[in-house]
């Protein structure tokens, strides 16, 4: 008998309409378009303006799509799993709220942190599902509002983050495409370099959080950059070496979208030709767990039955790893 893969059998996205180019941002904090364009490739990212809608309106946005293009009904959907770090609220789950929105009533549906690598890590459960045998369609959601926590007085993190979501629907697979092999990574000395301080247990929301301006995204930017350099090289290489691929075997590499002098370095290092790496940094800025399932929403259409895709990510904790996918339609 043939192994059951779990395949991706479609994908959708939504990103809000308001963009929030460089030159906005020049008027909002000491920066400039080239700056920001030489050291990070971003030039506008989307921001989600209504006050009353967040993580699973765009979320439950993407959703819906996917089940109309795949011709899904909402009833047919045995899981849900939302990878965000900006969920609606701490409790219930984002992924809860989606399902509900879709009426998605058969559905055992949780959230999943692990920062930027959280659609990653979320896809590799997902797949696991599949494979047991337990579940037949799973759907992966990443969304992100990286505004509500995004302190648009500090120029070193405002300009990197958008908000988007993006969600994929896997179903097994028994004609050798799907995800092939996961190899992911955690690393908690990265804790002191990227984190959101107040919010959790430790520092509950109070005045002196707010005023300390604890509720925002902190990030020293150097170490998260060569931690992200070397994190995502090494696992692409890994998996490749594995799997006794070669550059050549890869139709695409999908890396995380958080700077293009990251996703270059990691191209370099891994031999692999920028003219097949995914690329949209420049439209969307970093956002977190939507920045893979908008790069294969934008490239749908060019991916072919067989394509082998390697999805690497590297975010906050430290979280990292890749994924060997090969494309199923
Ligand atoms: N405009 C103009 N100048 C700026 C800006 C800005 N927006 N931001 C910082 N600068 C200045 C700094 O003040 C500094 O000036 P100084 O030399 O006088 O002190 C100089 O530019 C260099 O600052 P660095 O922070 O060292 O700049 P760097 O080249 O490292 O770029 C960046 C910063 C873009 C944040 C980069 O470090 C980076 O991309 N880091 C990794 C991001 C990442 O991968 N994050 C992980 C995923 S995110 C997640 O998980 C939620």
């Amino acid at each position: 008998m043939s192994q059951i893969r779990a395949a991706v059998t479609g994908v959708n996205c939504f990103v809000p309409e308001h963009r929030l180019t460089n030159t906005d941002l020049e008027k909002m904090v000491e920066t400039n378009d080239e700056w920001i364009k030489t050291r990070t490739g971003i030039e506008e990212r989307r921001i989600l303006k209504d006050k009353d809608k967040a993580a699973a309106y765009m979320g439950s946005q993407a959703v819906k799509g996917l089940l109309e293009k795949t011709g899904t009904s909402p009833e047919e959907i045995d899981v849900v799993i939302c990878a965000t770090v900006t969920p609606d609220m701490m409790f219930p789950d984002t992924a809860n709220l989606i399902a509900y929105e879709n009426g998605m009533k058969n559905a055992f549906t949780f959230d999943l942190g692990a920062a930027c690598s959280g659609f990653l890590f979320a896809f590799n459960t997902a797949a696991r599902f599949i494979e047991s045998g337990a579940y037949k369609k799973v759907v992966v959601v990443g969304s992100d509002k990286m505004s509500a926590i995004t302190d648009y007085t500090d120029r070193s993190t405002c300009i990197l983050f958008g908000d988007a979501a993006g969600a994929v629907l896997l179903e097994p697979n028994d004609e050798g495409n799907g995800m092939m092999d996961s190899i992911l990574r955690s690393d908690g000395q990265g804790a002191e370099f990227l984190y959101q301080a107040a919010g959790g247990s430790l520092r509950p929301a109070s005045h002196d959080t707010v005023d300390a301006k604890q509720h925002f995204i902190y990030q020293n930017g150097r170490p998260v950059f060569k931690a992200a350099v070397s994190g995502m090289a090494g696992v692409v290489q890994e998996i490749i070496a594995k799997n006794k691929l070669s550059p050549d075997d890869i139709a695409w590499v999908v890396p995380h979208q958080a700077n293009l002098r990251i996703i270059e370095a990691v191209a370099r290092m891994a031999d692999f030709p920028m003219e097949r790496v995914m690329v949209n940094i420049n439209k969307y800025g970093n956002t977190t767990a939507a920045t893979l399932p908008l790069c294969l929403w934008e490239w749908e259409s060019q991916l072919k039955k067989g394509d082998n895709l390697i999805l690497t990510t590297f975010g906050g904790g430290y979280t990292w790893g890749a994924i060997w996918l090969k494309w199923a339609y």
